[in-house]
C-alpha cells in the first residue's frame, strides 16, 4: 500500500536512509544489496523502506535493489525541470532515473545553499509535477528550541513549504530538529510527540483549504510524518512507536546494513 491508498488507515511505516554525501560505488552497492538481501529473505515485514544514496550513485543502486521493494529516492532536486542551471538536477531527470521520492528542505540544503521555505515549496511542487513524492523536512534550530520557538518555527516552515496539491499520496513530512541531527541528542519523547500531533493538525488545515475540514482531516490522517535526527537502533522504539511517528529520515545509522535494519524493525 501506498501512503493515501486508504484514507481512514494508519499509514506503513516509512523507513528512510539519507546517505547525504557518502559512499563511493563499492560500499554504497555492498550496503543496498544487503538491504535487499533483507528484503527478499524477510518478505513483507510491515515497513516500507527507502534510500536515498547520493546522486553519483543513483543508477547504480536503483539496479541493486530492483525487484526487492526498496524504493529509491534522491536528497534533492531543482525546481525547474531542465535548463541552465549547472550542477543542479531535475525532478524530471530523478524520474527518469527510477526514483519515487525526493527529500526537500533538508537542513543542511537550507543552511548550506541559503534555501528559503520558497524554494522548498517550489521544489516540492517540481517533485510532485513529475509524480515523485516529495519529503518535505522542517524542524528547528537549538537556538530555537531554547527560546521556546519549535512550534511556531515548524508551524511557519509548513506553511511556506507545502506547494498547493500536496496530499496524503505525494508528500512526507520530516520533523528534523537541527539540534538533534548528528549529535547523538534527540528530544524526549513528548516532545516529539507534541511536534508531529502540531504537524497533523497544520497538514489538515493545510490541505484542508477550499476543500473543507474533514478532508484535510483525512489527509493528514493518512500523510506519513518521519522523525529524523540521531536515530539509532537503541532509541527507534521509544521515538517511533509514538502516536503521529509514521517512521524515520535516518542519516548516520543508515550507512549500517543492520543498524538501518534493526531501526526498521523497532518502528513496528
Ligand atoms: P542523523 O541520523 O545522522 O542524525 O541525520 C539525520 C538526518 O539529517 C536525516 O536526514
Amino acid at each position: 500500500m501506498q501512503a493515501g491508498d486508504t484514507m481512514t488507515v494508519t499509514p506503513r511505516p516509512l523507513i528512510a536512509g539519507n546517505w547525504k554525501m557518502n559512499g563511493l560505488r563499492e560500499d554504497g552497492l555492498a550496503l543496498a544489496r544487503a538491504l535487499a538481501e533483507r528484503v527478499r529473505s524477510t518478505g513483507d515485514a510491515g515497513f516500507d523502506m527507502l534510500v536515498c544514496p547520493p546522486f553519483t550513485l543513483l543508477a547504480e543502486i536503483g539496479l541493486a535493489i530492483d525487484g526487492s521493494g526498496i524504493a529509491l529516492g534522491a536528497q534533492d532536486c531543482h525546481q525547474e525541470q531542465q535548463g541552465a542551471h549547472t550542477g543542479d538536477v531535475s525532478a524530471a531527470m530523478l524520474n527518469d532515473m527510477g526514483c519515487r521520492y525526493a527529500i526537500v528542505g533538508h537542513s543542511e540544503r537550507r543552511s548550506d545553499h541559503a534555501e528559503t521555505d520558497a524554494v522548498v515549496e517550489s521544489k516540492a511542487g517540481a517533485a510532485h509535477r513529475q509524480g515523485l513524492v516529495a519529503i518535505v523536512c522542517v524542524g528547528e534550530t537549538g537556538d530555537e528550541r531554547d527560546s521556546g520557538a519549535t512550534l511556531s518555527v515548524v508551524t511557519r516552515q509548513l506553511a511556506g513549504s507545502l506547494p498547493d496539491g500536496a496530499s496524503a499520496s505525494n508528500t512526507v513530512i520530516a520533523y528534523e530538529p537541527v539540534w538533534a541531527i548528528g549529535t547523538g541528542r534527540t528530544p524526549c519523547p513528548d516532545d516529539v510527540a507534541e511536534v508531529h500531533a502540531l504537524v497533523r493538525d497544520r497538514v489538515a488545515a493545510k490541505l484542508g483549504l477550499g476543500k473543507g475540514r474533514g478532508e484535510g482531516e483525512a489527509q493528514a490522517r493518512a500523510m506519513r510524518i518521519l522523525y529524523g535526527g540521531s536515530v539509532n537502533p537503541s532509541n527507534a522504539a521509544e521515538l517511533l512507536t509514538l502516536d503521529d511517528v509514521n517512521g524515520a529520515l535516518v542519516g548516520g545509522a543508515s550507512l549500517k546494513a543492520d543498524d538501518f535494519w534493526s531501526i526498521a524493525e523497532r518502528s513496528l
